[in-house]
């Protein structure tokens, strides 16, 4: 590949500016490894020569030249300029400096600017835009303010209609809300003016390369083994597994590690807004609903979705999030053969996912008496597991609920597990540990038929689990 962009024009008036006619311009192979640069190390006080520079660098150089290159050829080249640009202006910077600097330059024109380090850093695992001027991350289950910002409206809008041109989509004033997702999976959602307030807003789920397994959440403190080893049995089982909790509380991650435990031999349909899980399992089919189009056209809705997929001879259909009218034909899959499908939730207690799925049906304008649809969802559910995030980030398993059938017009359930809150550390730590109730789930029959063993100390309520297991 020989060809390479030149600057338009010598910022100083200096006619020895064109890039191929400078003597001394760094030859491509002086120019540091960029992939050697720490990505997360983009330091506060490069920030404002960077955006000083970037400008510039974008200014000059002629864009359209850069579909001529591939990715390689133009980060190599990006870097020699920066490095001829950095000695020019005198900056005060060593050689790995210039390396990071030259990488967030090149980030700037062909990825997400500012925010392409934080993507690229697997310890964070939420990137929240508000605004030009405020980037937040989660790392390690807490907020924090990165050090990181986009020079203004213009330039954040810039880079949010790049992500969402690529997947064929528009925002603007008329279509000021959008879904996307990036190239890596991970999941991207933009609000600007009018309802946006002050500044573009973003909030990006980074897409976990490794998702967590089951054996992990446990070693993370979510639950103790034999909560996991209850749950995975009844997964197996076809204990149909409902998880419930808030926003970014870890339901996805909570499904996706449980059906770890579905035998290798089912056929599964997997139906998202966006696809997040990760099923192991080698026989998965995977579906996406489809937004409306610029037009307002052509949706594909989850219930379209799940209708399909009946036809689809699946043996478990598992909903990524049921939040509407599908919830009924979903229940009505759970009651005729696909037991042991699985959905996650947005409610706060077990109790809590019982009422929503009652609304949901509900709001599908179907002509069924709420009896019946108690009845439905009473013979549906097997088993709903409640997560949380705590106030000190951490996510736990804070439930393990069983539905176990009607009694007159309500719907019974019984608490198998919980986790009880016991105090508070120095620095806001929440401490608990988990217990059994002592009842004896109803589900434990089925799965003993399929040769589950459980320890009778599993279900010992004056026991702390969580100790047990050390
Ligand atoms: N037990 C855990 N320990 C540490 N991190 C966790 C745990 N569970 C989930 N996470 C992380 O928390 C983030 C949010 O998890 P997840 O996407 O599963 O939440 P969610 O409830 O599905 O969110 P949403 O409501 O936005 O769909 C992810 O980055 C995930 O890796
Ligand atoms: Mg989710």
């Amino acid at each position: 590949m020989t060809s390479r962009f030149t600057r338009r024009q010598a910022p100083t008036g200096r006619s020895d500016f064109k890039d191929t006619a400078r003597p001394s311009a760094p030859p491509a192979s002086s120019v540091p490894d960029p992939s050697k640069a720490k990505p997360s190390s983009v330091k506060n006080d490069l920030l404002g020569a960077k955006l000083r520079i970037h400008s510039k660098l974008i200014d000059e150089i002629d864009l359209s030249d850069l579909d001529k290159l591939d990715d390689k050829a133009l980060r190599r080249q990006v870097h020699a300029l920066v490095a001829e640009i950095v000695r020019e202006e005198r900056l005060t910077m060593n050689a790995a400096e210039v390396v990071t600097f030259a990488n967030a330059v090149f980030d700037e024109m062909t990825g997400l600017g500012p925010i392409e380090p934080l993507l690229q850093d697997d310890s964070i695992c939420d990137i929240l835009i508000n605004g030009p001027g405020q980037v937040y991350i989660e790392r390690n289950g807490e907020l924090e303010l990165a050090p990181v910002t986009f020079a203004d409206d213009a330039h954040l809008l810039r880079i949010i209609n790049r992500i969402v041109a690529k997947v064929g989509r528009r925002v603007d004033e008329s279509h000021p809300m959008v879904d996307a997702r990036l190239p890596d999976g991970s999941r991207f959602n933009a609000a600007i003016a009018p309802i946006a307030v002050d500044g573009p807003l973003v909030s990006i789920r980074k897409f976990s390369k490794q998702p967590l397994t089951i054996e992990k959440l446990v070693a993370f403190g979510a639950m103790p083994t034999c909560v996991a080893e209850f749950l995975n049995g009844a997964v197996n089982a076809r204990v149909t597994t409902i998880i419930s909790g808030g926003t970014g509380s870890g339901k996805t991650t909570l499904l996706n590690a449980l059906s770890s435990s579905i035998s290798h031999g089912e056929r599964l349909i997997t139906i998202e807004d966006a696809a997040e899980l990760q099923l192991q399992q080698p026989h998965v089919a995977r579906m996406e609903t489809r937004p409306p189009n610029v037009e307002g056209k052509g949706e594909i809705k989850q219930r379209e979705c799940v209708k399909n997929a009946l036809r689809m001879r699946p043996d478990r259909v598992i909903l990524g999030e049921v939040r509407g009218e599908e919830a009924f034909d979903m229940l009505q899959a759970m009651n005729t053969g696909h037991e042991g499908s699985m959905a996650t939730i947005h409610a706060n207690t077990p109790r809590d996912a019982i009422t929503r799925l009652e609304q949901m049906v509900a709001m599908g304008g179907l002509n069924i008496s709420e009896e019946a649809v108690r009845g439905q969802i009473a013979s549906a559910i097997g088993l709903i597991v409640q997560a949380t995030r705590l106030a000190d980030g951490q996510r736990k398993v804070v439930s393990v609920s069983e539905v176990t059938g009607m009694e007159g017009n309500v719907i019974q359930m019984q608490e198998i597990f919980h986790f009880e809150r016991t105090g508070t550390g120095p620095n806001g730590e929440v401490f608990g540990e988990h217990r059994a109730s002592g009842l004896r789930p109803k589900c434990l029959d089925e799965m003993l038929t399929r040769g589950l063993h459980f320890d009778t100390g599993w279900f010992d309520p004056s026991l702390d689990l969580n100790r047990e297991q050390a």
